[in-house]
């Protein structure tokens, strides 16, 4: 095609296909624009449709409106269904305009400029129908992340009930704990992502008793030393099947630390608190209220007094001090009660 930009040459700056019969107006615009743009252009409808084949897709398309053979309208209301993205303009006479209007009002195109169009006003109009486009790619990768944070959510829920299932005396379980947690993490000021990251790991904190068979988690009796030592693998266990997770997002931490102890006594690897992010901390203590609320296949419910006299006693030594205190607060002074539903999971 005469003048055409080779393909791909500018990647990075918005692609623009003009369309127009009139070789000397097609110069001009060329003139005007090639810095700025990634410029095609073709002399007919049919021209056009051939460039969008092999070249596509464009940001933008300015068409003539009358060409022959095709015109401009049949040339971008089939631009509008072959690539609905593709920013549409139409060039048109003051003659034209109710075809042109005709055309706006149809969805084929994005705006019209009448002719002359004055280079200032052309250049404009692309900048705005390039601003625009971006505003809907951004607008419809918002809806992908959307649905994907959707198809998370039911991963996490599926996997959360997966690990419940093989555990009578877990049912319900990560779902108490999360919503502690969370209404701990809030007191402490956390928000947003954190608060987020700490609800994933909540759901799925004990996801490595996947591993452990049923027989250990289910059957009555104290455990011996090599069935526990298999059960206590589950936060490692736990982190190797998140690890791959994004690295800014600490899920898999958590897990793996939720059963560590801030003077190193806990597992698996014995850290000291100063090691152990805020997020196991906090899950730390609402895992041992709930641990010893419930029911347990070697003893029945200790109770809520129980618990919290176990973490007011150990607050500090065992449990982060800060995490022990808004728990305590939250039971004792707030009316919080344990299983309370939280509008967030
Ligand atoms: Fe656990």
């Amino acid at each position: 095609m005469p003048g055409q930009t080779p393909l791909c040459a500018e990647r990075g700056k918005p692609r623009i296909l003009l369309v127009d019969d009139d070789q000397n107006l097609l110069d001009s615009f060329r003139r005007l624009l090639k810095d700025d743009f990634d410029l095609f252009t073709a002399e007919s409808g049919q021209d056009a449709l051939g460039v969008l084949a092999a070249c596509g897709p464009f940001t933008v398309i300015i068409s003539d409106l009358k060409m022959p053979g095709m015109d401009g309208i049949e040339l971008l209301s089939r631009v509008s269904r072959s690539s609905p993205d593709t920013v549409r303009i139409l060039l048109t006479g003051h003659a034209d305009m109710q075809a042109a209007i005709d055309a706006a009002n149809l969805g084929y195109v994005y705006r019209f400029l009448t002719k002359p169009c004055p280079p200032e006003i052309l250049r404009l109009s692309v900048e705005a129908a390039c601003r625009h486009a971006e505003l809907v790619r951004d607008q419809r990768e918002l809806f992908a992340l959307k649905r994907c944070k959707v198809l998370l959510e039911g991963i996490v829920r599926g996997f959360s009930a997966l690990v419940e299932a093989r555990d009578v005396y877990l049912a319900g379980h990560q779902q108490r704990v999360t919503a502690l947690a969370l209404a701990m993490g809030r007191e402490m000021g956390l928000t947003g992502a954190d608060l987020d990251t700490l609800r994933i790991a909540g759901l799925l904190h004990d996801i490595g008793k996947v591993y452990v068979p049923a027989d250990f988690l289910n059957r009555p009796g104290i455990l011996r030393a090599e069935e526990l030592s298999v059960i206590q693998m589950h936060p490692e266990v736990g982190y190797d099947i998140l690890k791959h997770l994004d690295q800014d997002w600490p899920v898999a931490v958590i897990i793996r630390q939720h059963h560590e102890r801030m003077d190193g006594s806990g597992y698996p690897q014995a850290l000291l608190g100063r090691f152990i992010v805020q997020g196991a901390r906090i899950l730390a203590v609402a895992d041992v209220v709930d641990a010893m609320c419930s029911h347990r296949p070697y003893r029945p419910s200790l109770g809520i007094t129980a618990a919290l006299a176990e973490i007011e006693k150990n607050a500090g030594r065992l449990y982060d001090e800060r995490a022990a205190e808004v728990c305590l607060e939250l039971f004792r002074e707030k009316g919080y009660k344990l299983g309370d539903p939280d509008p967030e999971i």
